[in-house]
């Protein structure tokens, strides 16, 4: 039923064969650059990059970011659209002996005091990097050193919450009384954007910032919010007479005040939402409450249709947690979306369609049919009740509601799935792909995982750590190899058809389900992004975070091709990529040792890929990403720019 009436496109190129070097493999005919690495100075406050840079708060709060994740092109004139914009990228987290290289490493990162400016530091390489970029005549790509459009958003920058929960009593704190304010974004993950020409940056693994050893809620455990010692042990540190109030001691949520508005209890409930940021104005960033609060990893809007509601798609990162689906209130009007280079008040039409609406969290039955599930106040819990009564809560609470939103989905009887990344909607039909990474506590009934990825990447206890048996969604235990998943909206919002498109895994596992072979195996899918063909249906783009060493013995994480409409398959089953179907999914790029891909765009005109490369173990070794380093680097995650020689069209 997909992908009918439209042109497929043909992959015009071989696909590689896995690679495991310090460097980043491309296609003949393909050359990638790196862009903006970690550090690299976005105005004159800054210094050059050295290896032996000795990182300041001020010198990191005016550099690039590190360990970029998704980001996001906003062009600055339509005529130049490919070749200049401001790229808007996520600093998810740091690898502090990177961080720390020149000094030896961090000080007292496991236990005592931590130093307040090795912690300033730390926060502001943590956020969002907004930084204007150009390609030049020679084709090769450069940031505006010193443009008006770079900034940082950081862990500690003052922002808006707005939406069911701002103002409300979960969320006053000592810095912000009325509930409406709060500071900083962090772990932001993948992203999202809005038709109307914003940033969305999304909060995934904020909890391992927070400690609470006292006055615990249920929240606090649903979402693992660690005891002891956080992450990095921020709130250890103690400043001085510049100290703001509460610049550390907000990170130790345990109550110390005699009410909420005289202490911290409730600072880790100012996070874990979509943030909305106006890339050309530096306006206050808000934070989205009504579209949820959970580890999310994206928001992807779905296909836009005048005099319909904005739907926006996001995934909660977390073993058996949920799909989400925010339904705006107001029905999209196509004057909302300005013209580039045209000044708008963007956050106010933001508030128009995301303060506003109802969140949904998706059921998938084992015929092939889904449900939308209202998560709001009145709605019946599989055991008959209203959400607010099955909560505890008052029945008029839709910020007690949002605050405990995974909980509300459970009552209401969602389906856990295998760790849900990133979504990717398909421009023509409004098809929604999702990547399920792994998960490695999916069980048959009655029996115990055996999982053996990488688990690194969710360390905190209480994280989606309960054991959940298969389903029709999610039908293999001790899942390593990951699927993707699509589904179809129906008549109105609350129904939707699904199938897996794909299921990853080793050519030579027993659960190879979608007969890959050596040159597309792939597990733990991540990153994807649909591209965008005036010929007809586009590229849709997927990119792996694997510890599975199925795959990891083979190839370092990647970047893959698959033109859905080109692969041939039964309806309702998911496709079977060996024989003719071979050229359908293809292996575009490998990454260097220790790394991840992650984060993805094309450029308008569809002649320059962009990604990015997050922890790498020995790169870049200069500005050419396809050369590995003859010794040892400062590793530093980048922006890759992948172009052909000819300065053609990606991938066809
Ligand atoms: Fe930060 Fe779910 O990846
Ligand atoms: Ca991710
Ligand atoms: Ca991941
Ligand atoms: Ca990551």
């Amino acid at each position: 039923s997909s992908g009918l009436a439209k042109t497929p496109l043909t992959l015009a190129f071989e696909s590689l064969a896995g690679s495991r070097t310090d460097a980043i493999v491309v296609p003949p005919g393909y050359s990638a650059q790196v862009l903006v690495p970690w550090g690299a100075p976005l105005n004159d406050t800054a210094p050059d990059w050295s290896e032996d840079l000795a990182l300041t708060p001020e010198m990191q709060a005016n550099s690039v970011g590190m360990h970029h994740d998704g980001m996001h092109a906003f062009p600055l004139d339509a005529d130049s659209a490919s070749r200049r914009f401001i790229l808007a990228m996520n600093n998810e987290y740091i690898d502090e002996n990177a961080l720390w290289a020149p000094q030896g490493g961090p000080t007292n990162m496991a236990e005592g005091q931590r130093p307040a400016d090795e912690v300033r530091t730390e926060i502001n390489a943590h956020g969002i990097t907004l930084v204007e970029v150009e390609k030049t005549d020679n084709g090769v790509w450069q940031h505006v050193r010193g443009s008006a459009f770079n900034r940082r958003y950081t862990s500690a920058t003052p922002m808006a919450l707005s939406g069911p929960v701002a103002g409300s009593d979960y969320v006053r704190t000592k810095y912000s009384p009325e509930g409406t304010l709060t500071r900083g974004t962090n772990n932001n993950c993948a992203n999202g954007y809005t038709p109307w020409g914003t940033y969305l940056t999304c909060e995934e693994n904020w909890p391992d910032i927070f400690i609470k050893d006292e006055g615990r809620e249920t929240d606090d455990d649903r979402l693992g919010i660690p005891t002891g010692r956080g992450r990095y042990g921020w709130e250890t540190a103690a400043g001085d007479a510049s100290e703001e109030e509460g610049e550390f001691s907000r990170f130790n949520a345990t109550p110390g005040g005699a009410s909420a508005s005289e202490d911290y209890r409730n600072e880790p409930r100012t996070f874990g939402y979509i943030v909305e940021i106006d890339p050309y104005t530096g306006a206050q960033a808000v934070k989205r409450t009504a579209l949820g609060r959970f580890r999310h990893e994206g928001c992807w809007p779905g296909k836009l249709v005048e005099g319909q509601p904005v739907v926006f798609y996001s995934g909660h990162d977390s073993r058996n947690e949920y799909i989400y689906k925010f339904v705006s209130e107001a029905v999209w009007d196509p004057a909302d979306a300005p013209v580039v280079g045209a000044e708008a008040n963007r956050l106010a039409i933001g508030a128009k369609y995301m303060d506003k609406g109802t969140l949904h969290v998706a059921r998938f039955n084992a015929d092939g049919s889904g449900e939308w599930l209202a998560v709001t106040p009145d709605a019946t819990t599989a055991d008959g009740r209203t959400l607010a009564e099955a909560l505890g809560l008052a029945a008029d609470d839709h910020a007690g509601i949002i605050i405990h939103t995974c909980d509300a989905a459970d009552l209401l009887g969602a389906t856990p799935m295998d760790r849900p990344e990133w979504g990717a909607v398909d421009p023509t039909s409004g098809e929604v792909y999702m990547t399920l990474t792994n998960n490695s506590k999916r069980t048959e009934e009655g029996s115990e995982p055996t999982f053996t990825g990488n688990e690194d990447d969710i360390a905190a206890p209480g994280n989606g750590y309960a054991t959940a048996p298969t389903n029709a969604a999610n039908p293999r235990a001790a899942n390593e190899g990951g699927q993707i998943i699509r589904w179809r909206e129906g008549e109105d919002q609350g129904v939707f058809e699904w199938e897996v498109f794909v299921f990853g895994a080793a050519a030579n596992d027993a659960d190879n389900l979608s007969g890959l072979t050596d040159s597309n195996q792939f597990a733990s899918p991540d990153g994807l992004y649909f591209d965008e063909r005036d010929e007809g249906q586009g590229i849709l783009w997927i990119e792996t975070d694997n510890g599975y060493a199925g795959v990891a013995d083979a190839t370092n994480d990647q970047v893959l091709a698959v033109v859905p409409a080109a692969l041939q398959r039964a309806d309702g089953a998911a496709a079977v990529v060996s024989g003719d179907n071979q050229q359908a999914l293809k292996r575009f790029c490998v990454g260097p040792n220790g790394c991840e891909v992650t984060g993805i765009f094309a450029t308008a005109d569809r002649t320059a890929l962009f990604i990015n490369i997050q922890h790498p173990g020995n790169w870049p070794a200069g500005d050419d990403a396809t050369q590995a380093a003859s010794g040892t680097v400062r590793p530093r995650a980048s922006t890759v720019v992948i172009q052909k020689d000819d300065g053609g069209i990606i991938g066809v």
